[in-house]
C-alpha cells in the first residue's frame, strides 16, 4: 500500500512538472526582451521577498540587484537556446540561488577540487548475469520506497557526506526491505567530524568511497537524530550506541565507465558519483543537464578525474520520451528539496558528462 502511494505521487509531480513549465521558461526570455530595469527592479523585489533575503544596507541591496541582473541575462539567454532545442535544460531565477555569483556559490557550497584518479579497477562485474542479459530500460529506486527525503548541506563543502549517507541510507533499505520515505537517516555529521585520517577533509571536501572505508573501519555510522548536522567542522563525537548502519563492502565502479553504473543501478542500487559543476549549474530549472554554453555552443564543465568539486547519488537513469531520445542519470542533490526538480536533476548519460563517471561507488549494507 505504501509502496503504491510513493509510486503515485511521484508520477505525479512528473506530470505536473511537465504541464507547467513551458511558460516559466518562456516567461525568462521575455523578461529581457521587453521589460526594463524598473520592472527586472520589481522581480528582484519580489525574489527576495519569496526567499526571505534581508538585506543589512541599500549597498548590498544594490550589490545583489546587479547580481540578479547578469543572472537573468545568462538565464534568457540560455532559456532562449533551450526553446530553440540546442540544449535539453532551463534555467531558472525563482531559486534560492538567483541573486548569487558562480565565484560566491564556489566558495560557499562547492568543495575544493578533489583527485579521485586512484586508477580502480572496479570491483563490480561490467555484465549482468546470464538469466537478466539485458538491462532495463529505465530504473529509478524513487518509485520502490529506499529513497530517503532529500537534505540540505547549507553553506559547508560537506557534498561527500550527503552523497555517502543518501547512498548507504538507500542500500541499508534495500537490504531490510524497509519504507524509508520518511526515514531521517544517518549522520553526515559524523564524517564531517570523524573521517578525516581517511583523506576526508570536512567543510573543505572529500570523496564518498573514502568515507565508506571510514564507516566499515568505524563499525558504523550513526543515525541523523543522534547525531545532528551544523555545517560546520567539529570535534569527533561518534557514540557507537546510535549506529543507524554498517558497510561491509566498498566497490569502485572502474572509472570512466557509465556502462558499469547502469549495471549497478539496475542490480544492486544507488550509486554514490562526483563530478564538476561548472558556472551555469546553480541555475539548473529542469531537463537533462548537457553543460550548453549558450554563448559559444561549447561545453562549459570538465570531466577530468582531479575536476571533481560536487558529490551526489545517482538512484536511476532513463531515456528521454522525446525524439531526441536523450539518455541520463537521474540524480540527487543535497541543496534542498527547493532546487532543481523537487532536489533531484537528470545529467546526460554516455559520454561522462563533467566526470559523472570518474569516481563512482557504493557500499554493501550490512544487516544489523
Ligand atoms: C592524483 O592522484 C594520482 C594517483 O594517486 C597521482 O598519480 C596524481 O599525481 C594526482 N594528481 C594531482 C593533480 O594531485
Ligand atoms: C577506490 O577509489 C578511491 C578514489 O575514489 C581510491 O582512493 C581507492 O583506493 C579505491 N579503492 C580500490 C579498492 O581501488
Amino acid at each position: 500500500m505504501a509502496r503504491a502511494l510513493v509510486f503515485i505521487a511521484v508520477t505525479t509531480f512528473v506530470v505536473a512538472v511537465k504541464a507547467a513549465r513551458p511558460l516559466e521558461v518562456a516567461n525568462t526570455v521575455h523578461t529581457l526582451a521587453v521589460e526594463g530595469a524598473s520592472e527586472l527592479e520589481e522581480k528582484f523585489q519580489a525574489w527576495a521577498e519569496k526567499h526571505n533575503v534581508n538585506f543589512q544596507s541599500n549597498d548590498e541591496r544594490s550589490e545583489r540587484l546587479d547580481v540578479y541582473k547578469s543572472n537573468a541575462e545568462l538565464v534568457a539567454r540560455h532559456n532562449r537556446a533551450y526553446l530553440d532545442g540546442k540544449t535539453t535544460w532551463a534555467m531558472t531565477l525563482d531559486g534560492a540561488y538567483a541573486a548569487t555569483s558562480s565565484e560566491e556559490f564556489e566558495q560557499t557550497r562547492l568543495m575544493t577540487p578533489q583527485n579521485c584518479s586512484a586508477t580502480h579497477v572496479g570491483t563490480v562485474p561490467k555484465t549482468l548475469p546470464e538469466d537478466t542479459l539485458k538491462l532495463p530500460d529505465e530504473v529509478d529506486w524513487r518509485t520502490k520506497g529506499v529513497v530517503t527525503p532529500v537534505k540540505n548541506q547549507g553553506s559547508c563543502g560537506s557534498c561527500w557526506t550527503f552523497s555517502t549517507t543518501g547512498t548507504l541510507e538507500a542500500h541499508h533499505c534495500i537490504k531490510h526491505k524497509q519504507d524509508c520515505t520518511a526515514w531521517t537517516g544517518l549522520a553526515e555529521q559524523q564524517l564531517v567530524d570523524c573521517a578525516g585520517a581517511f583523506d576526508n577533509h570536512g567543510c573543505d571536501g572529500g570523496l564518498p568511497s573514502h568515507a565508506f572505508e571510514y564507516i566499515r573501519w568505524n563499525g558504523g555510522l550513526d543515525t541523523e537524530e543522534s547525531y545532528t548536522y551544523t555545517a560546520k567542522d567539529g570535534k569527533c563525537e561518534f557514540k557507537g550506541s546510535s549506529v543507524g548502519s554498517h558497510v561491509t563492502e566498498v566497490h569502485n565502479i572502474t572509472a570512466f565507465d557509465e556502462d558499469a553504473i547502469g549495471v549497478a543501478l539496475a542490480k544492486s542500487g544507488p550509486v554514490a558519483v562526483a563530478y564538476q559543476v561548472a558556472s551555469d549549474f546553480r541555475l539548473y530549472s529542469h531537463g537533462v543537464y548537457d553543460s550548453y554554453d549558450s554563448k559559444t555552443g561549447t561545453t562549459v564543465c570538465k570531466s577530468g578525474p582531479t575536476d571533481v568539486n560536487h558529490a551526489v547519488v545517482a538512484v536511476g537513469y532513463g531515456t528521454t520520451d522525446d525524439d531526441k531520445k536523450t539518455p541520463y542519470f537521474i540524480v540527487r542533490n543535497s541543496w534542498s528539496k527547493e532546487w532543481g526538480m523537487e532536489g533531484y536533476f537528470w545529467i546526460k548519460r554516455g559520454e561522462n558528462l563533467c566526470g559523472i563517471a570518474d569516481c563512482a561507488s557504493f557500499p554493501d549494507a550490512a544487516s544489523l
